[in-house]
């Protein structure tokens, strides 16, 4: 049974903004593209790069530091199939964003 965990309310993340949030020792990077909520791992697999800092054109977020991409819904990245960013599940309850952790 996933578990949800408030994480925002969408007031916090108006489209094309994105929050940082730390939840039991994981980095979680919460985005808006268009309306839509969406969270992966903060944690660039690269070298550890704070994917919640990147910029993020249409879906796709760059890492501030060496540039890999990802796509902010699918978690997928065009360096291939092998890299692919955890992506989390998503509720919204009133204002309030929940996210499924694991
Ligand atoms: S740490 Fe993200 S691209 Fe290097």
């Amino acid at each position: 049974m996933p578990r949800f965990v408030k994480m925002a309310t969408l007031d916090e993340i108006p489209a094309g903004s994105t929050k940082e949030v730390e939840f039991e020792g994981r980095i979680y990077a919460i985005y808006n593209t268009d309306g839509v909520i969406s969270a992966i791992d903060g944690i660039c697999p690269h070298q550890g790069g704070p994917l919640a800092e990147g910029m993020v054109e249409g879906t796709t977020v760059t890492c501030p530091w060496h540039g890999w991409q990802f796509d902010v819904r699918s978690g997928k990245t065009p360096l291939g199939p092998k890299i692919k960013q955890a992506v989390y599940e998503i509720k919204i309850e009133d204002q309030d964003v929940l996210v499924s952790v694991p």
